[in-house]
């Protein structure tokens, strides 16, 4: 039976037509910046047939929009709360927890058949400002209560959680200065057995981004110290999360990453690109020539992963170019001059030939 031919799930159907189209069906579309594009099957069953996850991070806002929801049930079988789980949302004051974001997106999930990423419960960042004013055994209580009611709260219903994120320095000399840092340089541990302790079911990562690029790169290199380490010691890791976050400025080649991803698997950790986007604003030539690129660009990356037996998911860092944390100045800033549309949808919510390209990789063309 061609891919084309396949009968929709009954689910996506009736959301679908909500939103005015069924999505079994073969829709031709086109880009604004490109020619036709060939039909659309949902992404979702591309990357099971290839034993993959594949992911976009969403705000709880985002699914007032019907349309929008569609699109994620329809194409991902995997969601991460792109904000709606970190500290400075859940614990805004000492002992006072506000998960019913996060609430939301782990029912739309449960209901349309995806996996949750939790994301993240220790982070120097979007952390509530109650935090950095403790030290010493107040600041370990405060970690652990806050671990022990996120990963509790949410236990049998997150696949996995970024238990730490970014914890390493730029320049991959040690870890960074953070308010956790006064822990010791064991705070990692702990966070991840909090975590294990709450839901032993989750696979605990440790997310960071710059640590794509393989042995040489001093980030990389470091990260991949840090999880031997925890690995050596016992402590409950599982995986660890590259968050692919592009920078076409410099980037390291597929292959270098898909080596990268080796060595990681190698010791016994699975591997997930958490938040993939590919900003074009700074790729060469005309927008067609540049969203070309950036399909080439995301296909490579997603075959690097499927190189790989232990890489086991691709999340892209949100849905459609409208929404993109890269749409607001103040990020877009971080790769250069914008705009960067650097999501697999266009503000209008059609595929775009990064999409193309994505589903072209899990089908192995
Ligand atoms: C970003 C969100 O997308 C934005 O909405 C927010 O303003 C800032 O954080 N690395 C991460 C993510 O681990 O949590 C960040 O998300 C993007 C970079």
């Amino acid at each position: 039976m061609k891919p084309g031919s396949r009968l929709p799930r009954v689910g996506y159907c009736l959301l679908a037509m909500l939103a005015s189209s069924c999505i079994g069906r073969s829709v031709p579309v086109e880009s604004p910046a490109a020619a036709p594009l060939g039909e659309v099957h949902p992404l979702r069953e591309a990357a099971a047939a290839a034993h993959r996850h594949i992911g976009a991070a969403l705000m709880s806002r985002y699914l007032n929009d019907v349309s929008l929801g569609t699109v994620v049930a329809t194409h991902f079988d995997s969601l991460t709360p792109e904000n709606e789980m970190k500290w400075q949302a859940t614990e805004p004051r000492p002992g006072e927890f506000t998960l019913v974001a996060g609430d939301k997106l782990v029912a739309f999930a449960q209901e349309h058949d995806m996996r949750v990423r939790g994301h993240t419960l220790v982070w120097h960042q979007q952390l509530a400002p109650w935090v950095t004013g403790l030290t010493g055994e107040a600041l370990r209580e405060a970690m652990k209560r806050h671990i022990r009611r996120l990963a509790g709260h949410w236990r049998g219903r997150i696949g996995q959680w970024d238990v730490v994120n970014e914890a390493l320095a730029d320049d991959g000399h040690g870890l960074r200065d953070s308010p956790f840092l006064s822990l010791g340089e064991n705070y990692l541990d702990e966070a991840f057995r909090a975590a294990h302790a709450a839901d032993p079911e989750a696979q605990l990562f440790y997310n960071d981004y710059e640590i794509e690029a393989g042995k040489g790169n001093p980030k990389s290199d470091a990260a991949y110290r840090l999880v031997k380490r925890m690995k050596d010691a016992g402590v409950p890791i599982h995986g660890i999360g590259m968050q692919m976050h592009v920078d076409p400025r410099h980037w390291p080649s597929a292959e270098q990453i898909r080596r990268n991803v080796e060595r990681f698997v190698a010791l016994g950790l699975v591997v997930e690109f958490t938040e993939m986007d590919v900003p074009v604003g700074q790729l060469r030539g005309p927008l067609v020539e540049k969203l070309r690129q950036q399909r080439t660009i995301a296909h490579d990356i997603v075959a690097a992963c499927l190189g790989v037996e232990g890489c086991t998911g691709i999340t892209l860092w949100g849905v459609s170019d409208r929404n993109s944390w890269l749409a607001s100045p103040v990020w877009a800033r971080l790769r250069g001059q914008g705009p960067h549309f650097p999501l697999a949808f266009d503000a209008e919510l059609r595929p775009k030939p990064m999409f193309f390209g994505i589903a072209d990789a899990f089908a192995g063309r």
